[in-house]
């Protein structure tokens, strides 16, 4: 089978991908645009690293496009994807395990202040703060998917009280839950229904002294209203891995705010091992006409 390979990625990282993807699948051939647009009949399907908008478009025999993103906003904000060609997204078991380790590590820091006492230890200051129990730290998880439901199960493990809360429910639940939270943490998928969802009214929501912590794309934040809410001391402190414009301009205010801590869009990255044996299935799926895993419902979003 020929199997396009293409995206946003060094000649170094693609041929990464093609060496994991052809130990997992020997048989199949993998093509980069260049060679694949040659024999555009020939490729029955695409794997996929945040491609250029278009270039899924003219493969009249493709069956299936992969994505190497968990989130596939991007793909589907191409307006030319075919939309007769299902797309799956990436769900992989170590992947997960990496955002639950950065959110659990989020939380415990926020909880316990360890941000504040590197802010202490720039300035050489002793001080011991009050160390609330976990159960006493209510935390928001948005987003009850595939992350948003194994962060939330890691933190109950560590005796936080966890709600979670759908896009799907209606917004005077999120002003509930968002009133009786410490901490919130965002793995929602990024719609039209949750793009600028964390704005100045869902930050007045949160009691004061709350944390943030954006794990899921930029475009659900809006930076200003969080800047403001930060400078006014009302928030407690932010985690942000992920913003409107990536890499994060050095100009940004976010890279010297002391209640910042940025992260360069690493919270879980693709595993390669781990993704190869994803896409792997789908194909072998794909070939024994069986039904593929992780589709995208494109209305939903997700
Ligand atoms: C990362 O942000 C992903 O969607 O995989």
């Amino acid at each position: 089978m020929d199997v396009l390979l293409c995206g946003d990625l060094s000649e170094a990282e693609w041929c990464m991908w093609r060496d994991a993807l052809c130990e997992a699948m020997p048989d199949t051939r993998w093509l980069g645009l260049q060679e694949a647009r040659l024999r555009p009949q020939a490729v029955l399907a695409a794997v996929v690293d945040n491609p250029d908008p278009g270039c899924l478009q003219g493969w009249p025999s493709l069956r299936l496009i992969q994505s190497l993103w968990a989130g596939v906003d991007r793909l589907l904000a191409d307006a030319s994807l075919p939309a007769d060609v299902p797309l799956a997204r990436m769900v992989d078991p170590s992947m997960t395990r990496a955002m639950q380790q950065t959110a659990l590590w989020a939380v415990l820091a926020l909880h316990r202040d360890f941000f504040g006492y590197a802010r202490q230890q720039a300035a050489r200051q002793w001080l011991a703060r009050p160390q609330l129990r976990a159960e006493e730290v209510p935390v928001l998880v948005l987003g009850a998917g595939v992350m948003g439901s194994a962060v939330a199960e890691v933190l109950r493990g560590h005796a936080y009280p966890v709600v979670s809360w759908r896009s799907a429910e209606d917004p005077a639940a999120l002003e509930r839950a968002l009133a009786r939270a410490r901490i919130v943490v965002n793995l929602l998928a990024l719609t039209p229904r949750t793009r600028g969802l964390i704005d100045a009214r869902f930050l007045a929501a949160l009691p004061a002294g709350a944390g943030v912590v954006n794990l899921a794309r930029g475009a659900h934040v809006v930076e200003a209203d969080l800047l403001a809410a930060l400078d006014s001391g009302r928030l407690a402190h932010a985690v942000l891995d992920v913003f409107g414009t990536e890499p994060l301009p050095t100009g940004h205010a976010f890279w010297h705010h002391p209640r910042v801590t940025v992260l360069p869009h690493v919270a879980a990255r693709t595993d390669v091992r781990g993704a190869a044996t994803v896409v792997a299935e789908n194909l072998r799926r794909l070939q024994a006409g069986e039904a593929l895993l992780h589709l995208v419902d494109r209305a939903r979003g997700y």
